[in-house]
Order: structure tokens, then sequence, then C-alpha cells
């Protein structure tokens, strides 16, 4: 690292040009401007993004806009910003925005100009993710499924045909939102772009052509004339021209390849994803917050939560193998786009504590380090900027100082010594100072409150009487209309197959249009054969030596069986009866591979010897035999999921005794529920298949189970975290809820329909609504008080001390609801967690009036803990808590109650 001196003189024509280019695109702005903000440039050294003049340190939320509706956009991006992020991030998803090559799309939820607007008139700032591949969990990475019919093509290397595609399409995106004027030099929100994702974690495999696809790819993005800085994530070798940047659950110990780059964090995975038959992982607040506090103390400037709103993977987006509808991920808005607290409001409190600091943290080119301890160290930053509009040095001499003080001990809290005061620091975690003399936040004491979710029953599907609607006893939805099925043909339905020699790659087939591909033949059985069978007591089997994702044996048009797996041997025992027998075999995709090396030539469907084994002449191979294929179903294909084109299959009622169970198409009809509540339909009874409402497509389900094993009682926030180390759910299905945005559904009559391939009840199909009932907070006397009642020259000009505040506790309903009750308050040493808290001998006996007091009938309230408060002290001498558990209803429903 050069001097001080050296690096700004370094950076001299640098900032030289970039005032230019900001005054030309200020007076530009003159005349035209999107109006978001006044036109300003962004650019980079070693210790920030610099934006429109000045370093910043900024927080980030990544949120995907096809994750979620435009409907549900505002509201995301408004608690984004109240959760205290300063930019959205987002990928950008190449196959949706050109399903077909050549043709592009940019409506509905692939609306990127509106969710990027939408985004500026908050007055947040926008990371695009470009990519264009994405990785992201989603389908085939983000790459339109056609790119790999391209013959030649190879992605994401040093081939031409790719980077041909690739840049066309990355030009297309950059070209779009400069005619819409929404980089940051045209008032728009957009201060950063990236070009590429994780290819360092690959790139090896490419060899030379790896490395000359990197350079290509960086000179490619500049060339595009965006003028904002572009990153590289997990990029080692990113050319100077482009920020490499870093991902994982801690980047803390992250350094840029070059000083001249500013350290940066595209993915905090605050969370993660799951797939089918798989458990559910959680991230704890405590370490997350810790993971963030590690990161600005040791000089990162820009971090970003993957995901702050994960969402869902609607229609069939979701990537695989096997990665499930949801993709909650654990994040601080929850897949219905409800705060999942604790985790939001810690964020909150700590992105408020590093807001505070920020004055010093850009005033100064590093920190100053210094140990505390075996396992405790200080990082103080001083500068002596001002602050716009408030003259700081009026009231603290020497400049600003603010500093982080860190117990990287898993066990044991510690004692340490900093600038003649004492501290006491849990363990795993940071405290931050902004003023290097007032605790405003440690990252271990979760002063935000709990909330549970709870789903209300809304009526079964099914609760009819004599085929009329009626009306739900204790509420106002209307739930009708008996169900009624249809029959899907297994095997050949339509004109469109066709009959070859052979085993054929199923993508090369399906072209993914759908998950499904039928294969067809007929087997002749002599005499001799069933003899043999009998004599030896045993089946012959279908035999595959690999297959992907599921491969179901149908053998006279009955299921015989079924195998999962990725690239796994299937061995399916089979009956078949003297003569002919139709056997077919369905191979089924369950999300197409999103991540590694040369996925494009992945494939699915059959590999290896498909045979029929256990014949008297020895094994069939059937990989000779004449196969007629067919792809997808024929409800797909007809549309019977719309409203339009549901009556193009033949529906008959269905009765309760009477359900059949392979490949039926179900339909029924249901009135939406009252209220704005985030709205979910149960489909625990089913099996496996797709369901649609009103021809939207609500995605894959699946009831498999997760193993019983595996999943942690309670989990210690303290330690490194991977994704195996807190996991719930184990021993249940991994997602019996999907969620189906308000904005699909209208106030009656809406169209559900649910394809199920194995065998379900759509008898005990549900409506069921999302929100957070009961709310639990738990503040003690050595908690702090709130962040948020520091001011930046208060806390930084030393004029107020922790021991001018008191903590609080604060608890909030969800918009809409009231808190109705409190079912627990105890003020002294009360025991236990949300939903088992229990009094204990020291008790303040008014704990219930006073909280009761303070928050029934409200929204949000607040309440401090002290003595004082609570009339006197209940047990002298010892650390009193308040823990309260609350409940909330909606304000329509108080109101009635009144
Ligand atoms: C990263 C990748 C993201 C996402 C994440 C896991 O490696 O860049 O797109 O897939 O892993 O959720």
């Amino acid at each position: 690292m050069g001097t001080m001196a050296e690096r700004r003189r370094n950076s001299l024509p640098f900032l030289l040009l970039s005032a230019i280019v900001h005054f030309a695109a200020a007076a530009a702005a003159a005349t035209a401007n999107s109006g978001f903000f006044e036109p300003f440039n962004v650019s980079y050294d070693h210790r920030a993004l610099i934006i429109d003049g000045k370093r910043r340190m900024l927080n980030s939320a990544g949120i995907h806009y096809p994750r979620a509706t435009p409907e549900m956009w505002p509201d995301l991006i408004a608690k984004s910003k109240e959760g205290g992020a300063d930019v959205i991030q987002t990928y950008v998803f190449w196959s949706g925005h050109e399903p077909v090559r050549g043709q592009y799309y940019f409506e509905g939820s692939y609306d990127i100009v509106k969710f990027v607007k939408l985004v500026g008139s908050s007055g947040m700032y926008l990371h695009l993710r470009i990519g264009p591949y994405v990785c992201a969990e989603w389908n085939f990475g983000g790459f339109p499924v056609w790119l790999r019919n391209i013959p030649g093509i190879e992605f994401r290397t040093d081939n031409v045909l790719f980077k041909d595609e690739m840049e066309r399409f990355v030009r297309r995106i950059v070209d779009l939102m400069r005619e819409e004027m929404l980089f940051s030099w045209q008032g728009g929100p957009i201060i950063m772009l990236q070009v590429e994702n994780e290819y360092g974690n690959i790139e090896s495999s490419y060899g030379q052509r790896g490395k000359n696809y990197v350079k290509w790819a960086a000179r490619m993005a500049i060339e595009l004339g965006a003028r904002v800085p572009w990153v590289m994530c997990q990029q080692n070798d990113a050319p100077e021209t482009i920020i490499n940047a870093c991902n994982g659950y801690y980047c803390d110990g992250f350094k840029p390849n070059s000083h001249d780059k500013p350290t940066l964090w595209t993915e905090d995975w605050d969370g993660w994803y799951a797939s089918w038959g798989g458990r559910l992982p959680h991230r704890p607040a405590e370490d997350l917050a810790f993971a963030v506090a590690r990161f600005f103390e040791r000089g990162g400037s820009f971090q970003n939560y993957y995901m702050y709103f994960g969402g869902t993977n609607f229609g069939r987006t979701s990537g695989g193998p096997f990665y499930v509808t949801s993709y909650d991920y654990d994040a601080p808005l929850d897949e219905y786009g409800l705060l999942s607290q604790p985790k939001w409001g810690h964020l909150k409190d700590l992105h408020a504590a590093i807001k505070l600091c920020e004055v010093a943290l850009v005033a100064s080119d590093a920190a100053q380090y210094l140990k505390l301890g075996p396992k405790q160290e200080a990082h103080v930053y001083r500068g002596n900027n001002h602050i716009e509009g408030h003259n700081l040095t009026s009231y603290i001499g020497q400049g600003v100082c603010s500093a982080f003080l860190a117990n990287i001990d898993e066990h044991r809290s510690a004692t340490v010594h900093f600038l003649g005061q004492v501290y006491i620091l849990p363990p795993w975690s940071v405290s931050i100072l902004p003023d290097c003399r007032n605790v405003v936040f440690n990252t271990a004491k979760v002063a935000a409150q709990t909330s549970i979710k709870s789903t209300a029953n809304e009526l079964p599907l099914n609760f009819i009487v004599s085929g009329e609607k009626i009306k739900k006893p204790s509420g106002t939805s209307y739930f009708g209309k008996s169900w009624m099925w249809s029959q899907e043909p297994i095997g050949v339905w339509s004109p469109t197959n066709f009959t070859v020699e052979g085993i054929l790659e199923h993508l090369n087939v399906t072209k993914d249009l759908s998950d499904y591909l039928w294969h067809f033949t007929r087997i002749y059985v002599s005499e001799d054969d069933i003899a043999f069978w009998k004599e030896k007591d045993m089946r012959p089997t279908v035999s595959i030596d690999s297959i992907r994702d599921v491969l179901r044996v149908f053998v006279n048009g009955q299921l015989a069986g079924s195998t999962y797996g990725h690239w796994v041997k299937a061995v399916q025992p089979v009956d078949l009866l003297q003569g002919y027998n139709d056997l077919v075999l369905l191979s089924q995709t369950v999300g197409l591979q999103n991540y590694g090396a040369f996925f494009e030539k992945d494939g699915a469907g059959f590999r290896g010897k498909v045979k029929l084994t256990g014949f008297k002449d020895g094994d069939i191979d059937l990989a000779k035999s004449l196969w007629t294929y067919q792809v997808g179903l024929r409800g797909e294909f007809l549309k019977i999921y719309t409203t339009e084109d549901n009556e193009k299959a033949e529906w008959t009622y269905l009765t309760q005794d009477n359900v059949p169970s392979t490949f039926s198409w179900y339909k029924t009809h249901f009135d939406s529920p009252d209220g704005t509540d985030p709205v979910a339909i149960d489909l625990g009874s089913m099996g496996k298949g797709q369901a649609w409402v009103n021809g939207h497509h609500i995605g894959r389900y699946w009831t498999l189970v997760a193993p019983k094993g595996g999943c942690q009682p309670t989990c210690d926030y303290r330690g490194p975290y991977n994704s195996a180390k807190c996991r719930t759910n184990c021993g249940k299905p991994t997602q019996t809820r999907y969620h189906i945005p308000r904005s699909w559904l209208q106030g009656s009559d809406n169209l559900l329909v649910v394809f199920e391939e194995t065998g379900g009840n759509p008898f005990d199909i549900s409506i069921k609504l999302h929100f957070s009932e009961i709310i639990c907070g738990q503040v003690s006397e050595s908690h702090y008080p709130p962040v948020q009642k520091w001011s930046l020259p208060d806390s930084v000009g030393g004029r107020i001390s922790i021991n001018d505040m008191t903590p609080e506790m604060h608890l909030q309903c969800e918009d809409g609801y009231v808190i109705a009750s409190i079912e627990f308050a105890s003020y002294g040493t009360p025991a236990g967690g949300c939903q088992n808290f229990r009094k204990s001998s020291c008790h303040a006996p008014n704990s219930s009036l006073v909280v009761t007091k303070a928050c029934q009938g409200r929204n949000s309230c607040s309440v401090r803990i002290s003595n004082a408060e609570f009339d006197g002290d209940p047990c002298r001498g010892i650390v009193k808590t308040l823990a309260v558990q609350a409940k909330c209803i909606s304000s329509s429903e108080h109101l009635s109650a009144l």
C-alpha cells in the first residue's frame, strides 16, 4: 500500500476527470433527467464507492423482481428502506426476458424498468447484476434453455457463439437502462453493475480459454459505456477496470486484487435455500450481525444481503436439481413479504449503528488496529471530516472517532479496556462505538422483537352445501363449488409424437417446454418367459444406469413405480403379461442445473444402458427398440389451467370416496379471503405436481419429507455458520404451503387447477392466510438504549452518553394490525422464551398492567426498562429483564370487538 499522499496523487487525475464528467452530466440533466436524483457520478477508491463526490458506507438489500409481483415491489422496497438499506440489488433474469431467441419480454414480473424506477422513487440506489449467468437457484442459472441448442456453443468460455449471445443481451439491458435514464449520471438509481457471476469458482476448468473469457467479459462490459463501476464477484483475477467482490457467510478477511479497489461484499448469505425432501436452514440474527459488523470493522464498505427478500420460484423457474418453490431463504423479509423477526429488526439496529459511524469510516483511509486480548481486538477510525449541516469541530475539537470492539471467542465473554474505559463483550460479538466511547449496539444483544407467523385456516375448498356457495360462519370469505377431475393420458396424446430407434437426450427433445418426456414402446413376452419367471419366482426389471430427476415406469397403463435422484441408477421391477405389453417411461426434470462448469452439456433423461432384465433369453437392450416420444402433458399444452381453455378437458365431478390417484387434473373455484393478508394454499394432502390459480403458475409442489435427523433443538449463534448448522423441519414435508400473490386473485370464482402425478386428496386442500399473530420482546437493563435515539452530532459530538438513556422494548404488529392483548408480561427475571415465558420469584406485580396500558389497542408501543416504570425495584442487585408476549389482531376485528 502506498502512503496517503501517494494515493491522493494517483487518484487526482481520475477525480478531475470524474468532476468534468459530473459537470457535463449535470448540465445535460437540466434538460433531460429521470428526476429521481440530481444526476450524480459514481467512482471509487481503495476505501469505498464514491457517490457524488463522497465516499459512502452502504448496506444493500437483495430482491429478485420476478420472485415477487409488481404489486408487491413497492412494499418490499419500502420495508428494505425502513430496515436501513441504502441500495437494492437484483440479478437480471435472461431466461425470463428472452424466452424465445430475439423475442424480448419486459412485462409483468419481468418489468425491470418499473422495478428500477420504483427503487429510484424510493430514494434508494440500485446494484444491477446483469450476469447474464446468474446461478441464483434459477432454472439453468438464468440462461434461456434455447442457448444450448446453438450448434457449437460452449457456455462461459472463449467461444464466439456464446460471447455473441451474451454481449447482445448485456448490451440490450445496458441500452434499456440508459434509454430509460436510469443510470446515476442521468438522475437514476443505478450506481453499480455486475458482469458474470462467481466465474472464478469454475475458471480453472476452462484453462487458458477461461482466462481469455474473463478479460473479454470485462472489456465488453466497460465498452458498453454505462459509466458506473462494474463488479465481478468471486473473481480474483478481475482486470483492473473491474472491482472483484466477495460472496459468502463472512467476508471480513477479504481483500480485493488491487489497492485501488474498495472491499465490497456482493452476497452476504443470510440464510440458505431448500431442496425437496430437505430440511430448512436458518441463520441466526446475532451471527449475521456479527459478520456484517466485522466486515465494516475490517475495512469493508458495501454489503448486500443475499437475500433480503427471497420470495417464490413461480412457475418452473426453480433451479436445480430439486430446489423447492419457496425461496424464503430465511431472509429478513419472508417469502410473503412480512418481516422476519428478530432478524429484520436486529439488522435495522445494526444499520443505524453503522450509519452513526459513517463519517469516521469514510474519513479514514484505514483503521488503527488495537489488540485488546487473545481473541479480542479493536479497529478505530478517525478523521476530521465535517458532517454536512453540522459543524462538528465546534464541539469535538480533534475530529471524529468511531470504533468497533470485537470478541471472536466463541465461548467466553471478555472484559476489555479501550481508551481508558472498561467494556464487556459477549462471546462472538462486535460492539459499535460511533464516538469511540459509548456502545450503541452489540451484535449479540437482540432488543428487536420476535414474531411468530400464524396461518389462519380458511375452510377447505370443498366446503359446500349442495353445490351452492355458503357464507363462511366466522368471517366473510366464500368458498364453494366442488372439485372436478380429468384424466391425463399415460403416454402418447397428440399427433406431435414421433418415433425413432433408441433413447434420445431429454432436453434435446423437450427444449424444457415441459418437465415431462414420455417414452413409449411395446414389449413382447412369450409363454416361456412367463414360465421362467414363475419357476424362478422372480420379476423382470426396467434397469437404467443413470437417470435424473424423476423416472416413472408404467406398464399397461398402470404406474409400476418411480425413482428419483440426480443421476442415480433406476431398477424397477415390473409385471408383464404374455403377449404385447405397453411400456411407458416418463422422464421428468425438477429444475435444471444452475451451478458448475459445462452445465450446458449436462442434459437430462437417461444415461448409460437402458435394459429390461430377467428374460429367459437374457436382457433386452431397450436402446435398440423403437420408441415413440411425446413432450409434455396434454393438459399443459391445451392450457386447461386457464379460465379461457379449461373447458378443453373433459371434467367430471369428484366424490370423496372416489378420488383417482395418478396423473389427474383437479379443478375447483374459490373466493378470495377478505383483507390484505398474504394468501397461501396448503397442498400438504397432495403428492407431487404443479398448481395454477387463474392461469398463473404458482409453482411445482412436492410433499417430500425431510430426514428425521440432522436438526438442532436449539441454535447456538456462536461460532462460524454453515448451512447445516441450524436446521428445522426434520421429519416433515419441506414445503406444504405455496404463495398465491393477492394480485392474482379476484374477489370470487378463482379457478384453481392442480395437476397431480402420484395421488393425493384434493378435498383436504385449503387456503390459508399468513400473518404475524404473536409478537414477543425480551429486553433487559443490560441492553443498549435504542440506536435510533442517537443522532449523528450527539453521538460523535459526545454531547450525550449512554447513561442518559434507558433501554426500551419496542413492539409492533404488521400494518393493519393492533395489539389486542398482552398474553404475558414480567419485569424481573422471567425464564423461557417466546411462547413459553414463565415468571420467576423476581416479578413486578404490575408488569401486565404497565405493558397493557402502553400497548393495548395500538399498532406499536414502547416500554422503558427501568424500575421507575414498574413502581420500584422487584429485586435489588439483580439485572432485570422485561419479557412480553402480545397478540396482534387486525384493526377491523379489534374495532368490531370494542
Ligand atoms: C452463490 C451464487 C448465487 C446463489 C448463491 C446460493 O454462489 O452466486 O447466485 O446461487 O450462491 O444461494
